[in-house]
C-alpha cells in the first residue's frame, strides 16, 4: 500500500521509514520554498545541522524535513505558514 502526505496540497508517496526529505527529494521536489540563494529552503546537510530543510506542518511546530519520518497524511509546506488549502 503506498502512504502519502501532502507537500503544497498534492499528495507525496513515501515509503515506511522514509524521512520527509528524501520522499520530497524522490519525488523531484528540492526547493522547499526559500530563495534559492540561501541555506534555507533546500535539503542542505541532510544530518539536522543547518535547518535549511525546515517546513511547516499544519497544526503543529515546524519540523526538520530531513529527520523528521514521514507519515500518512502529514500536511506540509514552505515556511513561514502553509496555504489555506490545508485547512
Ligand atoms: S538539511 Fe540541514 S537540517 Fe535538514
Amino acid at each position: 500500500m503506498t502512504r502519502h502526505f501532502f507537500w503544497n496540497g498534492e499528495p507525496v508517496a513515501f515509503q515506511p521509514g522514509e524521512t520527509i526529505a528524501a520522499a520530497l527529494l524522490r519525488a523531484g521536489i528540492a526547493g522547499l520554498g526559500r530563495p534559492s540563494d540561501a541555506p534555507s529552503g533546500r535539503v542542505f546537510c541532510g544530518i539536522g545541522a543547518c535547518q535549511g530543510c525546515v517546513v511547516a506542518v499544519a497544526g503543529a511546530a515546524p519540523v526538520e524535513a530531513c529527520l523528521t519520518p514521514a507519515s500518512e497524511g502529514l500536511r506540509l509546506g514552505p515556511l513561514p505558514a502553509i496555504g489555506t488549502d490545508h485547512a
